[in-house]
């Protein structure tokens, strides 16, 4: 049984502790971090080094349309770089999902709302054909980039088979591991600096543990390591959501991510966050509660690449 099956069972007490246990488990996998004792989130380790080469491929994939069922957007199109990588506009259609934002998805333990895709490599196969993503074909988006003579020269010099899926996917997965966000301020606040937040920040952040939010959003990612359900103390009303287990999304850079939840149906923050009192936690949040709790979590924005 994964830790995040038996932590979904239990309640909300017990969680806690369970998710301490969780997010420590997680330090251990990415190293030696300068934590401090007992706290629920983890600063984000630096990204590992990645082959630029690759990292130039994946970038110049990243955004082109051309990799597209109808040659009109790319991957940056829905995951926009200038708003932590993700689509700021409300969803088109309903029934279809908000797309999370790619920074720091290195950090997550699955990819997907539902956790489908175990790597980027295998989220980066999958969203080529995805209706809900590029919804091409590998095989045309194979022979537009074996077309094209720069692509070409790219990937024999990175590579030493060339053109391939798997390069592609490698590509593009080299490019997501450099959009880490390790400068926060509450990145700086974890590592010691006591004065990078303020007071309200920090009181922001003081309930957020007391709430419990913590027993979902944790470790580094403060979030992306487990799966839980919406609604776990009250029934929430679209009963197909409610009826999904949902990889917990990662509240870094979340101010700057609205809308929010699955759907994109909280437009925003102060929305989403009074919908987790009463649906995750079984009570209303004060007003202060939510504003202060919204405060805190705006320390976790950085740019991509920003070091602490
Ligand atoms: C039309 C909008 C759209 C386009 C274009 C698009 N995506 Fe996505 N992306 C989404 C949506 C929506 C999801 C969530 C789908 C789900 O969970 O089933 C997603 C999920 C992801 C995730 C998972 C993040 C996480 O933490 O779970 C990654 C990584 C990602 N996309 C990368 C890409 C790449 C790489 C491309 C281009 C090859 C791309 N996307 C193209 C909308 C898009
Ligand atoms: C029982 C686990 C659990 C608890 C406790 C919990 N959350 Fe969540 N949180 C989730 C899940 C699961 C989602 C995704 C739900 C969805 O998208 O429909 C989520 C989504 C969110 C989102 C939206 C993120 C986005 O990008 O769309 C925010 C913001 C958030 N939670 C903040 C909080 C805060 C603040 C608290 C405490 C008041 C809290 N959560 C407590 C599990 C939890």
């Amino acid at each position: 049984m994964r830790p995040s099956e038996q932590l979904s069972k239990r309640k909300p007490a017990s969680r806690v502790r369970a998710g301490l246990a969780v997010c420590c488990v997680f330090a251990g996998l990415h190293g030696a971090l300068a934590a401090p004792a007992g706290e629920a989130i983890l600063p984000l380790p630096q990204a590992a080094r990645q082959d630029p080469a690759k990292v130039a491929l994946g970038r110049r994939l990243f955004s082109d349309a051309r990799l597209s069922g109808d040659k009109r957007q790319s991957c940056a199109a829905c995951h926009n770089p200038a708003a932590a990588q993700t689509r700021t506009q409300a969803q088109p259609r309903p029934g279809m999902l908000d797309a999370p934002t790619v920074f720091n998805a290195a950090f997550n333990f699955r990819l997907y709302w539902d956790g489908r895709a175990a790597t980027l490599e295998q989220q980066a196969g999958s969203a080529i054909e995805n209706p809900a993503e590029m919804a091409a074909r590998w095989a045309d988006v194979l022979r537009t980039v074996e077309q094209d003579a720069d692509y070409r020269r790219g990937f024999s010099a990175a590579f030493r088979d060339g053109v391939t899926r798997a390069n592609i996917e490698q590509a593009i997965a080299a490019y997501e591991r450099t959009l880490t966000t390790p400068g926060s301020r509450f990145d700086r606040y974890l590592r010691g600096d006591y004065g990078a937040i303020s007071a309200a920040e920090r009181e922001g952040y003081a309930r957020f543990k007391q709430a419990g939010c913590v027993a979902c959003h944790q470790g580094v990612n403060v979030g992306g390591n487990m799966y839980q359900q919406l609604g776990v103390m009250e029934a929430y009303p679209d009963r197909d959501a409610a009826a999904r287990r949902f990889k917990v999304p990662s509240l870094r850079n979340v101010a700057r991510t609205a809308p929010y939840l699955h759907d994109g149906s909280a437009a925003t923050l102060e929305q989403a966050i009074g919908i987790m009192f009463r649906y995750q936690l079984g009570r209303p949040g004060s007003k202060e509660d939510q504003a202060l709790i919204a405060q805190f979590l705006a320390t976790l924005s950085a740019p991509p690449g920003a070091q602490p």
